[in-house]
């Protein structure tokens, strides 16, 4: 829509290309009028004072006091690529979307990210790691937003601020900046025992991986996806690493920290430009859509539980090769504007109450990250599909929109000829069933069972794993500074293995809580009125 500026893959078309490459015969200003010097302002004689009709001097240093975006609220540091998604068809059979078709191939933008750290941090610090691809389909964007664990921390997206404010640095001393080890992150995750897997997945070697291109990646939530009949199917999905899933050793984490915080986003570079293309399978385990949406007795609708891969067996639907570095970080890594809502006919949501807070999150956090509501036109945002929309105006559009009337129906445009239904392959959400129910703030029973699947993963581990699990608890937990939250944390561990619980207790110089003590005695919800802070009154 922009008369020049880059394609929706990163590539400079007309003007913006002169405009990328400072190595032109002659520097312009951003009018395009040629200047002679930009080292030094216009003064009243060699020693004078600097004349406030120096339009260079005044362009030049306001454009610089404006070159920074806030960073993500989380996810903030990240390394991204271009690449290609090719189907192979065996997906077709349950979802009708065009890219899943065999043989489709689809261009796509995938960026790697830790969650807590700014954008400075380091890369090889203990914490989940975000996986999020953008397919420019025909049928519009498709995005699957997802991270290397197949499990979150809540249940409900009304908890995530509040997730994120115990993990994010402590507001006093801003310490630490990007690792779990503080007494708000383990007090959050030991009074609300749903976070008990999530952090276990954290402890363990997955919290420390050895390269992006050796990491899984989970959409974590169930989806639904449509067949062209109406169809419809349960399905959670999986990116496996064609390198295979490593990790590091935390004594190699700290040194290459320390030696070289840049590690993952180097290695990614690195390896796309030497042609080493990573690769991940795309696959989906399935479940019948069955009105109680759960599967072998685990609730689909839980973020905090996965499906077993020997239950439910990972099928592959699609390959996806990473192959072209970003050519500008900002323009595209920095720019681009993931959301769990844009979604192409054939995949739909479910009612899980994380999925529905993230459905919100995402376009609103973008409003402020990418000042105004028309991010969408950033060039590496853009639809590879055709857009009509009646959306106008606002900051940084850079459309020039024709026509009059930019609502419908119209008599003087055409009348928009769209919303003509099904047969025109518009995304239609499937007529779900939505049981006779009472207004309540409360999580299903079904949502109450936090241990079996962190004992089940414990118990999964070998020897070796479950030794570098029990240092990592051992260590982050002994950064804490309160005994009572060390004392909880153990005897949340009591709660999902009696010889994880025992190692971190010797290691912390702490007894072993009794495992027999009920839970709620040590992790009560604290009153609403408990939580501190008020409003200053001088
Ligand atoms: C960013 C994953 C839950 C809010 C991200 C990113 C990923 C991600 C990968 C980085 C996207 C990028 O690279 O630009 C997940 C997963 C979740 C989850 C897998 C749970 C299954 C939530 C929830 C909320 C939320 C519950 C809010 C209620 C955000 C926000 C951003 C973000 C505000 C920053 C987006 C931006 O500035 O563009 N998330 N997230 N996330 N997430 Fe989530």
């Amino acid at each position: 829509s922009g008369p020049d500026t880059m394609s929706p893959t990163g590539q400079a078309t007309g003007a913006a290309q002169a405009r990328m490459a400072p190595s032109g015969a002659c520097l312009t200003d951003a009018q395009g009028t040629r200047l002679y010097d930009t080292d030094h302002s216009l003064k009243a004689g060699p020693r004078g004072p600097v004349l406030l009709q120096d339009h260079h001097l005044r362009e030049k240093v306001m454009h610089f006091d404006h070159e920074r975006i806030p960073e993500r609220v989380v996810h903030a540091r990240g390394a991204a690529a271009h690449g290609v998604f090719k189907s192979y068809g065996t997906a077709a059979a349950v979802s009708k979307a065009a890219f899943l078709a065999a043989g489709a191939e689809t261009p796509v933008f995938v960026r790697f990210s830790t969650v807590l750290g700014s954008r400075g941090s380091s890369d090889t610090v203990r914490d989940t790691r975000g996986f999020a691809t953008k397919f420019y389909t025909e049928e519009g964007v498709f995005d699957l937003v997802g991270n290397n664990m197949p499990v979150f921390f809540i249940q409900d997206a009304i908890k995530f601020p509040d997730i994120i404010h115990a993990g994010k640095p402590h507001p006093d001393r801003e310490i630490p900046q990007a690792q779990s080890a503080h007494d708000t992150f383990w007090d959050f995750v030991t009074l609300h025992t749903e976070a008990a897997h999530h952090t276990l997945w954290n402890m363990s070697d997955r919290g420390i991986p050895r390269s992006y291109r050796m990491m899984e990646g989970f959409g974590v939530h169930t989806f639904r996806l449509v067949a062209a009949d109406g169809s419809t199917t349960l399905v959670k999905f999986h990116w496996k690493p064609k390198l295979g899933v490593h990790s590091l050793v935390w004594e190699e984490a700290q040194i290459a920290g320390g030696v070289d915080p840049d590690f993952h986003r180097r290695d990614l570079a690195d390896a796309i430009e030497a042609g080493a293309y990573p690769e991940w399978e795309l696959g989906i385990q399935t479940f019948p859509d069955t009105p109680e949406q759960t599967f072998e007795g685990i609730d689909l609708l839980d973020a905090t539980n996965l499906v077993p891969e020997e239950l439910a067996p990972v099928q592959p639907i699609g390959l996806l090769t990473l192959n072209r570095n970003p050519s500008n970080y900002f323009a595209e890594t920095e720019q681009v504007a993931f959301h769990v809502g844009h979604l192409v006919p054939g995949i739909d949501i479910t009612d899980d109450p994380l999925l529905a807070g993230r459905l919100f999150s995402y376009l609103d956090t973008q409003i402020t990250r990418l000042a105004g509501p028309n991010f969408s036109q950033i060039p590496i945002n853009r639809p590879h599909s055709p857009v009509n929309d009646m959306l106008r105006d606002g900051f940084h559009q850079d459309a020039v929109h024709r026509g009059v009337a930019p609502y419908r129906p119209n008599s003087l445009d055409g009348g928009c000829p769209f919303l003509a239904g099904a047969d025109t392959g518009a995304y239609i959400e499937t007529p779900v069933r939505v049981p006779e129910a009472t207004k309540v703030r409360e999580a299903p029973e079904s949502f109450s069972d936090h241990f079996s699947q962190p004992r089940r993963f414990w118990l999964s581990m070998s020897a070796v794993e479950r030794e570098h699990i029990i240092a990592a608890y051992t260590f982050e937990l002994g950064k804490c500074y309160e005994q009572a939250i060390k004392e909880r944390a153990l005897q949340v561990l009591a709660n999902i293995d009696a010889e994880l619980c025992a190692r971190v207790a010797e290691g912390l110089g702490l007894p072993a809580p009794d495992p027999t003590v009920p839970l709620a005695e040590v992790a009560p919800s604290p009153a609403l009125s408990q939580v501190g802070g008020s409003w200053p009154t001088d």
